[in-house]
C-alpha cells in the first residue's frame, strides 16, 4: 500500500489527477473505474482542466462506474448517470459508447449484472479504479458485511446510507432502498486502485481500512489484499492512523528508496 498524505482537498485531487494523466499518457485507451459522491469532484474538475488547457485526451478511454441507484432513470438529478454527465463526461472528449454505468432501470437485474462483469472483462479489465470511502468503511455500495468476494449485484442499502441520502429527495419514500454495485471481488481485480478520502468524518474508516483487520465490517479493508493500492488522503482523513509518522517518513524518503 502506498499512503500519500496531502495538505488540502485540492492537493489530494491534483495528485489523483496526475496519476490518471500519467496512465493516459502511457496508455491512451486505458480502462478507468470511476466513483461518484463528493470526494472525486475535485479530481474530475482537475481532469476537465487538464483536458481543456493541456489537451489530456479521453477519445480512446473506456470507463466503468461503480454503482447506480435502483429505480432512478438516467435523467433523474440524483442518479449517478446524471452526476457523471454533469461533473465529468459532458466536459471531456470521451465517446458516449465508451461509458458504462450500471442501469438502475433494467428489466432483468441479474442478467444486467452478469453483462456488466462480462463487459469489464471484454474491455481487458480495469487499469485504474478510483474509489471513495463511506464513513462506515464501504467501497462502492458494499455496505458492512458484504462478502469480500462479491461481484456486481443488487445490494440493499444500510439504514444509515438511506438516512444520509434523504436530504437529496423530496419525500422519504422516494429515497432508493437498493443499489446496483460492483462487488468487492470485482473491485479487487483492477490493476491499480486509488482510494481518496478527505475530512475528519472519514478518519475512523480510513484507519480501519489501512490498519485494522481485513473484515467485511469495513469492506475497504479488503484493499489490504491488493498488490497495487494507493490511498491519497488529506491530513484530517489521515488523523487517526497510528503509523502516520512512518508513512510520512516513507513519503519524504521515497526518491531514495531502491528501485527494482
Ligand atoms: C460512489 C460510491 C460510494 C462513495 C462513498 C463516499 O460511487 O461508490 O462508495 O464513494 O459513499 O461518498 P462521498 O464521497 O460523497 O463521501
Amino acid at each position: 500500500m502506498e499512503i500519500v498524505i496531502t495538505e488540502s482537498y485540492e492537493e489530494m485531487s491534483k495528485r489523483a489527477a496526475q496519476e490518471v494523466a500519467n496512465l493516459l499518457n502511457t496508455k491512451p485507451n486505458a480502462v478507468l473505474g470511476l466513483a461518484t459522491g463528493s470526494t472525486p469532484l475535485g479530481l474530475y474538475r482537475e481532469l476537465i482542466r487538464m483536458h481543456k488547457e493541456e489537451g489530456l485526451d479521453f477519445s480512446q478511454v473506456i470507463t466503468f462506474n461503480l454503482d447506480e441507484y435502483v429505480g432512478l432513470p438516467k435523467e433523474h438529478p440524483q442518479s449517478y448517470h446524471y452526476f457523471m454527465n454533469e461533473n465529468l463526461f459532458k466536459h471531456i472528449n470521451i465517446p458516449p459508447q465508451n461509458i458504462h454505468i450500471p442501469s438502475g432501470t433494467t428489466s432483468n437485474y441479474k442478467a444486467f449484472c452478469q453483462w456488466y462483469e462480462d463487459r469489464i472483462r471484454q474491455c481487458g479489465g480495469i487499469d485504474l479504479q478510483i474509489l471513495g470511502i463511506g464513513a462506515d468503511g464501504h467501497i462502492a455500495f458494499n455496505e458492512p458485511t458484504s462478502s469480500l468476494g462479491s461481484r456486481t449485484r443488487i445490494k440493499t442499502l444500510a439504514q444509515q446510507t438511506i438516512k444520509d441520502n434523504a436530504r437529496f429527495f423530496d419525500r422519504p419514500e422516494d429515497v432508493p432502498r437498493y443499489a446496483i454495485t460492483m462487488g468487492v471481488g470485482t473491485i479487487l481485480e483492477a490493476r491499480k486502485i486509488i482510494l481518496l478520502a478527505n475530512g475528519k468524518g472519514k478518519s475512523d474508516a480510513v484507519a480501519a481500512a489501512i490498519e485494522g483487520p481485513v473484515t467485511s465490517m469495513c469492506t475497504a479493508s479488503a484493499l489490504q489484499l491488493h498488490p497495487n493500492v494507493m490511498f491519497i488522503l488529506d491530513r484530517e482523513a489521515a488523523s487517526k492512523l497510528k503509523m502516520i509518522e512512518y508513512y510520512e517518513w516513507i513519503q519524504a524518503n521515497l526518491p531514495g528508496a531502491p528501485k527494482s
